[in-house]
């Protein structure tokens, strides 16, 4: 046969390999070794420790990389520190122009960050040059608009300070410019820590922000591995640490962080589900899987690694898989004809390896193409395994590498439980023709980010980040910026003293204690019910007399809340925001026919008759506002630069526990407790220890004005007896403590089973009667989460 004839026979092309002398002669120029960037200089690369960054698909060095230490650590927070408030004070016109200088800098050395990330992450250059490159100019120009538009937009905020920034290897320039451009953008200086496989691009990076003459000490780039990490995350003059990786280390920076009032953000681990319907367009759904499981090796936090696939076209899909898989080209990452690079270290490689045996000892069936992937480097075929268990490790544990389950649903009801089945919840992809179909089983799955017949789209415009243990926070959107800035009454707000309990309640003895006579129950499911244990407490007046008991609830009782909530909230989530708003409106009505009733209780618990009702008029007036947001919380539709509308949908968290303020027992319970239910949430409350009375006082309220019951449960007792059972509860997706310091160490700290979200106070005072402090956008946001739905649009 002629050579033509073959070729067009077989379709096999020869490689194209990209040029690497441009960046082999900038490595060259340094050296092939790096210090670290400090306050705008380079430190001595040949001092102190240093290790190897290699190239995945050689496994040959390619530079020496310094390990950060606690002095280079701090030495880089010091600089930021200094450099802040000029920073700010530049103003939004001048950060936005730095900004766009960046964006501008960094599309005139495309191919040489294009090539560098392939030769230092071992992905492939159509990827690093089509995708990782542009979206991370994009990601800058975004911002430079949001700098811009800071000063007129956001007028009540400030920025966070300074903030530490940790990244992984799988995106390595991309994730940096996730971080770097808000914080940026919002007046922030920072210290990052790239991933120590992938330091080369951000030590590039910081080249380019020397040559837009960026401020010395705006950007500090320190390399290093996890001790590095760690000094930066323990380090006491942080804000925040905005940190991107494994679910483990995310846990380990939450323990390490509780308390300290840092703010956090964790883009963690990911097992996402891939749902095919069998109405899909199955050709579209192979070209899905291979970016979905095989872009990037597979090494994506939101890779689709389980695909779910309705039952009768499971057998069609697979052998069309196969097929496909045969096809797919693996070898060097400068060739633009490949598909799949390199796996970025030996340790990731052994790690896909070790899983993969795992699951076949588990029963899987697993298979890989005939060809066989290069040997020289590290690199690992895609594979395709099917008969897992939903319980088995190939469809729990992360691999992070090309490597997918395939399981069978019948039913769409089906289909969302097996997708729920995770302790994840970073992203989804729905395939199926019927929109309507799709549409409705995209707000089902817990996932910060749904892609409607498409996968693994990005863009600046659109937060990203995870449901459950899969993190919090966002990155991108508006609500990626909020992430890096804080109010500005906050930053004076005084650390006070909440008042505690009283103190004869803290120190009722823990049994001996008489049996309930009557008590003011506790408020499970809709139903007044005893405490557990049958033991109460006394509540006294400010005079010191009796006013009468609660339950003393205990760990039993907080459970039996979390599972009522549980039942309650997905039904309650469910009804339109129009009658939800009905119905705290009804309460408010409700209430104020007690208004008597409430103000004298008050008054008896303060001593101040005018107080108690300043304080009533100011409930009620709450609820109202709550009653207007309920309906008015609403999403948004980005632009993105694709062919799709991009929906941003506000969803509630979940079940969410709220630890009302001591102070202004009324007041403070409604307004932690309102805005959660008018979004959606379904709560556990614990009111206020001084004043539980007034909150008892509302079980027969809520009943008459048709709150559904589990909606909202409250469990009197001791803090210390309640709290710490609520804050570890899994059931619980995420809480609200409004205590002291030490509180919320506790609290953030008991956290970190599920990783639930939480907001603590820090032992800040809040005044509960203004209206910017006490209510509005802030508790809304905390009250929700955001999921990016997109919908692709044409034929
Ligand atoms: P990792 O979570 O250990 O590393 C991510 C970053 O955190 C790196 O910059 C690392 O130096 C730093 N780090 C490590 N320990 C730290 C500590 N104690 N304090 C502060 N920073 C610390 O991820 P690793 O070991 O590279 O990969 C292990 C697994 O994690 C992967 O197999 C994958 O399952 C998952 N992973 C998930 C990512 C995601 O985007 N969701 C990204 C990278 C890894």
């Amino acid at each position: 046969m002629s050579k033509v004839a073959e070729v067009f026979e077989t379709l096999e092309y020869g490689p194209a390999p990209e040029s690497a002398q441009f960046a082999n002669e900038w490595l060259d120029k340094h050296g092939r070794a790096f210090g670290h960037f400090i306050g705008g200089n380079w430190t001595d690369p040949a001092v102190g420790v240093s290790f190897e960054t290699a190239n995945p698909a050689t496994a040959e060095p390619i530079a020496k990389i310094c390990q950060g230490t606690v002095e280079h650590v701090e030495a880089a927070v010091a600089a930021a520190r200094v450099a802040q408030p000029g920073w700010w004070d530049l103003g939004s016109h001048a950060r936005a122009r730095y900004l766009y200088a960046i964006a501008r800098k960094i599309q005139k050395h495309a191919r040489l960050l294009a090539v560098l990330e392939s030769m230092d992450n071992g992905k492939p250059i159509r990827e690093s040059r089509d995708l990782d490159i542009p979206l991370v100019a994009r990601h800058f120009y975004h911002h430079a608009g949001w700098a811009q538009l800071m000063e007129d937009e956001l007028p009540d905020y400030e920025p966070l300070g300074v903030v530490g920034q940790i990244i992984p290897w799988n995106f390595p320039l991309l994730m940096l410019s996730w971080k770097i451009a808000p914080a940026l953008a919002t007046g922030n200086t920072l210290v990052l820590k790239p991933a120590e496989f992938t330091s080369l691009t951000a030590l590039l990076f910081a080249e380019l922000c020397q040559e837009v003459g960026l401020p010395d000490g705006v950007v500090n780039i320190v390399t290093g591995d996890g001790e590095t990490g760690a000094a930066l995350v323990d380090h006491p003059d942080i804000d925040k640490i905005a940190f991107t990786g494994s679910t483990d280390v995310g846990r380990v920076i939450r323990e390490a962080t509780a308390g300290s009032g840092k703010r956090i953000s964790l883009e963690l681990g990911g097992k996402s589900p891939f749902v095919i319907f069998e109405d899909a367009d199955l050709d579209s759904v192979v070209e899905g899987v291979v970016d979905a499981i095989w872009f990037n090796q597979g090494q994506v936090c939101c890779a689709g690694s389980r695909i779910l696939v309705q039952e009768g076209v499971a057998e069609a899909l697979e052998r069309k898989l196969r097929a496909r898989m045969e096809t797919l080209r693996m070898g060097d990452p400068l060739d633009k004809t490949v598909d799949m690079g390199a796996i970025v270290a030996p340790v990731q490689l052994e790690r896909i390896e070790s899983l993969v045996e795992q699951g076949r000892s588990e029963g899987a069936e697993v298979w890989q193409p005939s060809w066989s992937a290069p040997r020289e480097g590290w690199f690992y075929p895609p594979t395709l395994c099917t008969n897992v268990a939903p319980s088995g490790t190939l469809a729990q544990i992360e691999v992070f590498g090309p490597v997918v389950v395939m399981m069978t649903f019948r039913t769409p009801s089906e289909a969302v439980a097996l997708a729920n089945d995770s302790r994840y919840g970073l992203a989804a992809s729905i395939w199926s023709e019927n929109i309507n179909l799709a549409l409705d089983v995209a707000p089902k799955i817990k996932a910060g980010t749904v892609w409607v017949n498409c996968t693994n789209l990005f863009d600046a415009a659109s937060g990203f980040g995870g449901y459950r243990e899969s993190g919090y926070g966002r990155e991108g959107g508006e609500e990626g910026l909020l992430d890096y800035v804080r109010l500005t009454w906050e930053h004076g707000a005084p650390l006070a003293q909440e008042p505690t309990a009283n103190a004869h309640q803290e120190q009722a003895p823990s049994d001996g204690t008489p049996a309930i006579d009557r008590t003011a129950k506790l408020y499970i499911g809709g139903k007044q019910s005893r405490p557990d244990g049958n033991y109460s407490l006394p509540v006294y007046a400010a005079d010191g007399s009796s006013m009468g008991d609660v339950g003393r609830g205990n760990r039993k009782d907080v459970r039996n809340a979390v599972e009522a909530a549980r039942k309650a909230q997905a039904g309650w989530a469910a009804r339109s925001a129009h009658n939800r708003a009905q119905i705290l409106y009804y309460f408010a009505e409700n209430l104020e026919a007690r208004r008597d009733e409430l103000t004298d209780r008050l008054a008896a618990l303060s001593g101040d008759a005018e107080g108690a009702s300043t304080e009533f008029d100011a409930t009620i007036d709450r609820i109202f506002t709550y009653a207007a947001w309920a309906d008015k919380w609403e999403g948004r539709v980005h632009n993105t630069p694709f062919r799709n509308v991009t929906l941003a949908m506000k969803e509630p968290i979940g079940v969410m526990g709220a630890v009302c303020p001591q102070a202004h027992p009324l007041l403070g319970f409604v307004s932690c407790v309102a805005p959660l239910i008018a979004v959606g949430n379904a709560v556990v409350a614990v009111p206020s220890g001084v004043g539980p009375l007034l909150a008892t006082d509302l079980y027969q309220i809520l009943d008459t004005s048709d709150v559904p019951g589990g909606v909202v449960n409250i469990v009197t007792g001791l803090r210390s007896e309640i709290v710490p059972t609520l804050a570890s509860h899994d059931d619980v997706d995420g809480i609200w403590h409004f205590g002291g310091a030490e509180d919320a160490r506790r609290t953030e700290s008991a956290s970190t089973g599920n990783m639930k979200r939480t907001w603590v106070s820090y032992g800040r005072a809040r005044d509960w009667f203004d209206h910017e402090q006490g209510q509005g956008q802030e508790f809304l946001r905390e009250a929700t989460q955001v999921k990016n739905i997109w919908v692709p649009y044409g034929e």
